[in-house]
C-alpha cells in the first residue's frame, strides 16, 4: 500500500471506485491548506505534470459511443474524474482504474439521466448529452445552474443538436432530448465553446451523413478528443483551423489513448517558478500547448528552456509588468488568468488583465486584496499595481483556478496563509501539496 496525503491507495485495485471513495470521504471533511512562508523561498526541483483534466473528461464520456472498451493512460486522479466516473457508472459503464490507467466499457445502458446532483458538482457532465442522444436516441441532463466564474449558458450545445434533428425541451430543470437518429448538419458556433464543440463532434461521429462544424474551439483538449474518436473509427477531418468535418458512421469500436499533459497545471508551476525566483524542471509536459503562457513569462523576465517534454524555468529577481487578455486557444488561457495575476502583484509597475471568456472570473481578487495586493476591477478589466508585499491571512477558495492562485500567493506572502474550502483545488490538481512540498514549499493540508 502506498500513502498519498493520508489516503490509503492500493497499489493496484480491481475496481477504481474504492480509490475514489477514499478520496471522496477525504474531501467531504472541511479541509484547509496551510502555507507557512520562510523568508525568500525559492522553489527548486523537478515536478511531474499529470494528465489533463479537461482532456480526460471528454475521453471518458466518449466510451458512451461504443460497447467496446476504451483504455486511457495518464489519467489524473482528481475529483472531477471521480465525478464523471460516478455519472458513467450510473449510466451503465463498468470501469477499472489501476494507477493512472483506466479501462471503461458501456456494454448496455442502465439510465439516460445525468442528475442535478452530479451536474451541479461538475458542469462538464453536460458532455454526456450529445453521445447519449447519438447512440441511444435519448438523454435527460440537468440544466447546469449558476457558476462561480460566470453565467456559462449551454445554448450553443442545444442549438447544434437541434440542427442535427434532436427534439429538446426543458422540464423541471432537466433538458430532455430525443432523436430517432441524428443527422448531419452545418453548424456555425456563434462563439467558440470547448465542451460545446466536444459535445457536437461526439454526436456527429454517429449521426447519419456529414456534419460541418465552423468556428470550433481549437484547444488541445478538443484535438485530443478528435484523435481518440478517429482511433475508435470516427471519420473526422480538420480542413482549416476551427472547422471540423465529420462523416457519421454506424458503429464505433474500442481504442487506447494517452491523455495529453495538463497545460494549466504546468502553467501554474511555471508561474510558481517565476514568482519565487525559483528553478523548476517540469517533466511530462507539452511545451507547444503553452506558447502563449511562456511568451508572457519570458517578457516578465523568466528564463525558460525547453527540451522535448521538459521545461525548465528560472525566475528573475525583477518581474516586469505585463498586460494580458484572455482568449480562446492559442490565446492566453482564462484558466491561467488568476495565477498570472498573482505574479503581476509582484511585478515592478502596473498591469492590466482583461478577461474576455467568462463574465465573473475575478473572485480571487478580493482574496488577493486581503493579502495586501492592490487591484481594481472595472468590468472585464483588473488593474494590478505592483509590487506590493503580501502578508499571510485566512482566505477562501472560490473556484478551481482561483484556489491555485491563492496557493501561489501564499508562497510569497509573509507568515502563514490558510486557504479554506480547498476541495475546489482537488477538482483539477493531482496531489498539489505533495508536488509543491517536493519543490521546497512548506504546505500542508489540515482539517478543522
Ligand atoms: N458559451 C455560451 N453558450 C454555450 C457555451 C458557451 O455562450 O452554449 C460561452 C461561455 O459562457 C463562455 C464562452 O462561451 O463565455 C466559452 O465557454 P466554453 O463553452 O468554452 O467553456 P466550457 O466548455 O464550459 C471549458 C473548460 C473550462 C475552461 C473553458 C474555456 C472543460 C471541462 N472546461 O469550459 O475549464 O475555462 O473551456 O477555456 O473543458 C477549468 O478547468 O478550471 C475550467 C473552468
Amino acid at each position: 500500500m502506498e500513502s498519498r496525503e493520508g489516503i490509503e491507495l492500493p497499489e493496484s485495485s480491481g475496481r477504481g471506485h474504492c480509490i475514489f471513495r477514499a478520496i471522496h470521504l477525504e474531501f467531504s471533511r472541511m479541509e484547509k491548506i496551510r502555507i507557512a512562508n520562510t523568508d525568500s523561498l525559492r522553489l527548486r526541483g523537478t515536478v511531474q505534470i499529470s494528465g489533463a483534466k479537461n482532456a480526460v473528461l471528454p475521453a471518458i464520456v466518449a466510451s458512451l459511443l461504443t460497447e467496446d472498451t476504451l483504455r486511457l493512460t495518464n489519467v489524473p486522479l482528481v475529483k472531477d474524474v471521480h465525478t464523471i466516473l460516478t455519472l458513467m457508472k450510473e449510466l451503465g459503464a463498468n470501469y477499472d482504474l489501476r494507477g493512472n490507467s483506466l479501462s471503461i466499457a458501456m456494454p448496455r445502458i442502465l439510465s439516460d439521466e445525468a442528475s442535478y446532483e452530479l451536474v451541479r458538482a461538475m458542469r462538464a457532465s453536460i458532455l454526456v448529452l450529445g453521445p447519449l442522444l447519438a447512440k441511444y436516441g435519448k438523454a435527460t441532463v440537468a440544466l447546469p445552474g449558476g457558476c462561480a466564474i460566470g453565467s456559462r449558458p449551454i445554448d450553443l450545445h442545444i442549438h447544434g443538436l437541434e440542427k442535427m434533428g434532436a427534439a429538446i425541451s426543458l422540464e423541471h430543470g432537466y433538458i430532455k432530448a430525443e432523436a430517432t437518429r441524428l443527422h448531419g448538419a452545418e453548424v456555425e458556433f456563434e462563439k467558440k465553446t470547448v465542451t460545446g464543440t466536444e459535445n457536437l463532434v461526439m454526436a456527429a461521429a454517429l449521426a447519419e451523413g456529414r456534419t460541418i462544424l465552423r468556428n470550433c474551439a481549437c484547444e488541445p483538449e478538443v484535438n485530443s478528443l478528435c484523435e481518440l474518436l478517429q482511433k475508435m473509427g470516427a471519420r473526422i477531418e480538420n480542413p482549416a483551423s476551427g472547422v471540423l468535418v465529420i462523416e457519421g458512421v454506424r458503429k464505433l469500436g474500442g481504442a487506447s489513448h494517452e491523455i495529453i499533459p495538463d497545460r494549466i497545471e504546468a502553467g501554474t508551476f511555471l508561474v510558481a517558478g517565476a514568482l519565487t525566483q525559483g528553478d523548476i524542471l517540469l517533466a511530462g509536459t507539452e511545451p507547444a500547448h503553452l506558447e502563449s503562457v511562456t511568451e508572457k513569462l519570458r517578457i516578465a523576465g523568466a528564463a525558460i528552456e525547453i527540451d522535448r517534454d521538459r521545461m525548465r524555468i528560472q525566475g528573475s529577481a525583477e518581474i516586469h509588468p505585463q498586460d494580458i487578455t484572455t482568449s480562446p486557444y492559442p490565446g492566453f488561457p482564462t484558466d491561467m488568468q488568476a495565477q498570472f495575476m498573482v505574479l503581476m502583484t509582484q511585478a515592478e509597475g502596473m498591469s492590466i488583465i482583461t478577461e474576455t471568456i467568462f463574465d465573473r472570473r475575478f473572485s480571487h481578487v478580493n482574496e488577493l486584496m486581503r493579502l495586501g495586493a492592490r487591484i481594481e476591477v472595472s468590468g472585464d478589466k483588473a488593474v494590478v499595481r505592483g509590487r506590493t508585499p503580501l502578508s499571510g491571512a485566512e482566505l477562501m477558495a472560490t473556484d478551481l483556478r482561483a484556489s491555485a492562485s491563492l496557493i501561489l500567493a501564499g508562497l510569497v506572502a509573509s507568515g502563514q496563509t490558510v486557504i479554506r474550502d480547498v476541495d475546489h483545488i482537488d477538482r483539477g490538481y493531482e496531489n498539489i501539496e505533495a508536488k509543491f512540498r517536493s519543490l521546497g514549499a512548506k504546505i500542508e493540508r489540515i482539517s478543522d
